[in-house]
């Protein structure tokens, strides 16, 4: 592997899930492919489990780890050419990137959406010049359009606790006060998608996601029919994608909360979500401090899902 930024770099699912379960349960036998090899995470934006469990990772395979937190006690970098460097942004990412890149042998990449202009965001500029200009793998540790760690990380936990083939898997829209970005939605649906499950997403109007990240998911506006016999509840709170209104929020709607009743519409579902939550916006305390509540294994998997990054993209340096 040389990138991961979506689905499609990580080949077919069950061999990546295969690999996964074999990492977890051997997780420092790769040690000899990290040595003397360094990663660079670069963080545009705030972390607590990606920073973790990718380093993590990166330290089970022996790497040297490095982390920069790029707006705490780096210069504030131009993303954009052409822009007259007046203002209070000290260096052009055009400069930093190989500067950045000739400290180490992989690059991770934190950077999310904008969600002031569309085209910017769903462009990808950031991490497509990490990619253009550092000569050096590039993974996302989520992008301004897709999360695959963790959805990645989804998949593997879904595997680990599913009772079927083809568990019916919901993922639903769920109120937070503040305006996120699709990139965990979109790209969760990516992966649904690209598995055999039962897929359905459910959300009030104006939240519908980009057409090419729905792909052929079952989308239902009545969220207690979309919840009915659930295997797996995925609760996410995004802004919406569709003009004129994209980014914004339209709806605080508590009614759209995950608690006790809903979840006893689900056929014992288990609860998911990628974590930080807003509890008692997203979800009640009952459902996520619940035994079906699978939150806490679900971030424990982001180290394995890293892990398997790096250790493919390490075998192919
Ligand atoms: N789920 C996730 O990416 O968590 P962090 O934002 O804390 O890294």
């Amino acid at each position: 592997m040389r990138h991961f930024t979506t689905v499609n770099d990580i080949g077919p699912l069950d061999s990546a899930v295969r690999e996964a379960l074999e990492v977890k349960a051997n997780r420092f036998a790769y040690q000899h492919l990290g040595h003397n090899k360094t990663l660079l995470m670069i963080f545009f934006n705030s972390s607590l489990r990606t920073r973790l469990s990718t380093q993590k990772a990166a330290m089970n395979l022996g790497m040297n780890v490095i982390v920069l937190d790029v707006n705490q006690g780096a210069w504030k970098l131009e993303t954009e050419r052409g822009v007259i460097m007046d203002g209070d942004k000290a260096e052009h990412l055009l400069e930093a990137i190989p500067v950045m890149a000739s400290y180490c042998d992989i690059i991770g990449v934190r950077s999310f959406a904008g969600l002031k202009d569309k085209a910017e965001d769903y462009e990808e500029r950031v991490i497509s010049q990490f990619i253009k200009y550092s000569g050096r793998p590039v993974f996302s540790m989520e992008a301004a359009t897709r999360h695959p760690l963790q959805s990645f990380a989804d998949l593997i936990t879904i595997e680990e606790y599913k009772t079927k083939p083809r568990p019916k898997v919901v993922m639903t829209w769920a109120p937070h006060p503040r305006a996120l970005p699709q990139a965990v939605p979109n790209s969760f649906a990516e992966w649904m998608n690209a598995t055999d499950y039962d897929f359905v997403i459910t959300h009030p109007e104006g939240y519908e996601l980009a057409p090419e990240f729905v792909g052929n998911a079952r989308v239902e506006y009545d969220q207690r029919k979309a919840l009915e016999g659930a295997d797996f509840v995925y609760a996410k709170n995004w802004s919406a994608y569709a003009d004129p209104n994209y980014g914004k929020v339209l709806s605080t709607d508590r009614a759209w909360t995950v608690d006790t009743e809903k979840m006893a519409l689900t056929d014992n579902a288990f609860f998911m979500h990628c974590l930080p939550v807003r509890r008692n916006m997203i979800v009640t305390d009952d459902v996520i401090e619940s035994p079906r509540s699978i939150v806490i294994p679900e971030a424990a998997n982001r180290e394995i899902s890293a892990q398997v990054v790096l250790k493919r993209i390490l075998e192919d340096l």
